[in-house]
């Protein structure tokens, strides 16, 4: 029992010395507080709470009581006639003199109206602050469902809220979307499920959404084959000429360093040129080497050879003829058709936008594009080149009704690593700037990872709402504790210890952050990641020499 000056939590507390408890009591089965506020402080809060109460709540067949004082659980305390709700963020032994109590910091959430039997309308932030001295209760399933259940008509469920078994976890589509999210957990914690799971759930409540999934491993066609447009590099066709000059760059040059400056000096002169000869060049006046104008390989490949022509000294040919045969390389190349091929010379821009970006979505609101068939060294300038394209949009349709995009990017640690990685790629820059600017125009940024720690600086925080999922990694922990906005600190310490298909929820898109375990996906809308059973396949056996000749068929041929 802790000392209060001679008075223990369940003694006479209506003495004035206390502050009693109000005349609405919380409907729980335990009414009697379990601490009292320590101090009030804009650094942090404390509070003490008592040994012997918790250990009765903890024996409570409610399981939010039960989990009463825990770090990550939450407290009330009765301001007036408002709950203030607090969430636990540590506990250390009180030592002074000699009680047996515990210290706890708390970080307030918000509040709602004391009313007959409990609280209503609970909404973030605090009005007024208790004062030291003040009860502090513990928070029982009913509270919690009062603060979950505040649906809105952007509400999606996505799971059950810890400790409880019933109460739907629900996130605020709206809140998500307009800051951007980060879904980030070790390999195997069930990122990918728990995407596919969001987004269908985004996609059955907006069956008339814009969606575009950078699926870098070919997982997500089997989860949304009913309600995606699948594509990959067989039915992809991306014209080549929709790329920018930095695009074209990051394929087309080869060397290094100075040289490599001679080549790209060399690629914007003749590329220019290649693009003024379209059609449409002429009816637009003005063209630039980024403008999205249909060329001709072959017209850019002869406009080198005439450059090259106009040379007085032989020895300076070098940078034409690298440009010249690394086109040349990659017409030829099968890997590269579905970039490159003759089909893709036609303005095919406005059919190409419209069908990635779903306008009109016809019933499948998403487009999952698989880039695992991409040749690995142009990967990151495909998904640079639709990034940008979303991005373009957005800026190019200001003057039209707003029709937000949301561009979801798996293992997004690949396309914008940090600094520490290397250099700024054109996948890099657009992907940050989306980060940073992209809810100005409508555009929402779902980040996916495994390595939080290996993301730009900065582009975590750019995110409102992150989902954390188990991260063993302690410098990736540290790195969410540092995106996390301070109310969730109390659910940090959780982290390594969620079980697979758990998640902390903080920020914009949730009303308070909650530890949330994912409801069941049905197989069928399962993305195809499931974990080998090794001693299971190796138990079967059959058709091995065929599967093996089939196998080295579709590697030689590149085709699957
Ligand atoms: N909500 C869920 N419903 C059903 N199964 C799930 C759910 N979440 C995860 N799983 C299962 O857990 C396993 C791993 O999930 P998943 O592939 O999504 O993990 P991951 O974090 O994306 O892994 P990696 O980092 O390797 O991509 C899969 O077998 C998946 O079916
Ligand atoms: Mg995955």
């Amino acid at each position: 029992m802790i000392d209060m000056g001679g008075q223990g939590l369940t003694g006479d507390i209506h003495d004035d010395t206390v502050h009693a408890p109000q005349p609405y009591d919380a409907p729980n089965p335990h009414p009697e507080p379990i601490g009292v506020v320590l101090e009030i402080a804009g650094s942090g809060s404390q509070i003490v709470l008592d040994r012997q109460r918790l250990d009765e709540c903890a024996i409570s067949a409610d399981a939010a009581l039960a989990l009463s004082g825990q770090v990550g659980s939450q407290v009330k305390i009765l301001v007036g006639r408002r709950w203030l709700f607090a969430n636990v963020r540590t506990q250390k032994h009180d030592r002074r003199g000699g009680s047996d109590g515990i210290v706890a910091h708390i970080d307030f959430l918000g509040e709602g109206e004391a009313a007959e039997g409990g609280m209503q309308g609970f909404r973030r932030g605090v009005t007024n602050y208790p004062v030291p001295g003040t009860f502090v209760y513990p928070v029982c399933t009913q509270d919690l469902r009062e603060i979950y259940e505040g649906a809105g008509d952007d509400v999606i469920e996505i799971g059950t809220v810890y400790p409880t078994r019933d109460i739907r976890a629900p996130i605020h589509v709206d809140a998500m979307l307009g800051k951007h999210f980060a879904l980030l957990g070790s390999t195997g914690t069930g990122k990918s499920t728990s995407a596919a799971l969001i987004l269908h759930r985004i996609c059955d409540a907006a069956p008339e959404g814009h969606i575009l999934m950078i699926d870098p491993h070919g997982e997500y066609s089997a989860a949304f084959r009913d309600t995606g447009l699948l594509l990959d590099v067989s039915n992809l066709q991306l014209p080549y000429w929709l790329m920018n000059f930095a695009e074209h760059c990051e394929i087309l040059l080869s060397s290094q360093g100075e040289q490599r400056q001679m080549d790209a000096e060399i690629l914007a002169k003749c590329l220019a040129q290649a693009r003024a000869k379209h059609r449409l060049a002429g009816e637009m006046g003005r063209i630039t080497v980024d403008s999205p104008i249909p060329y001709l390989l072959s017209d850019l490949s002869t406009i080198i050879s005439n450059e090259m022509g106009k040379l007085e000294k032989a020895t300076t040919t070098a940078p034409y003829v690298r440009l010249k045969t690394r086109l040349e390389e990659l017409k030829q190349d099968v890997r590269y058709q579905f970039l490159f091929s003759g089909m893709l010379v036609g303005d095919t821009m406005t059919e190409f936008i419209g069908r990635i970006f779903r306008m009109p979505s016809r019933g499948r609101p998403i487009s999952i594009i698989d880039v695992s068939g991409v040749p690995s060294e142009i990967t990151s300038t495909v998904v640079a080149v639709l990034s940008r394209l979303v991005f373009d949009f957005a800026i190019w349709s200001r003057s039209e009704r707003t029709r937000p995009i949301l561009l979801v990017c798996e293992e997004a640690h690949r396309y914008v690593p940090s600094e520490r990685n290397g250099e700024a790629s054109s996948v890099g820059k657009i992907l940050s700037r989306i980060a940073k600017e992209g809810r100005k125009y409508g555009v929402s940024l779902g980040l996916i990872t495994q390595r939080p720690s290996d993301l730009a600086e900065g582009v975590l925080s750019q995110c409102g709402t992150i989902i954390a999922m188990r991260l063993n990694n302690e410098r990736d922990q540290a790195f969410v504790k540092a995106a996390m906005p301070e109310g969730a600190r109390g659910f940090l310490d959780v982290i390594p210890a969620l079980r697979n298909r758990e998640c902390i929820i903080c920020g914009e898109g949730v009303s308070i952050p909650m530890r949330v375990s994912f409801d069941d996906l049905e197989p069928r809308r399962r993305p195809a990641s499931a974990d080998p059973s090794f001693t299971t396949l190796w138990r079967e056996t059959g058709g091995e020499e065929e599967m093996v000749a089939r196998t080295v068929q579709r590697w030689r041929g590149q085709g699957r």
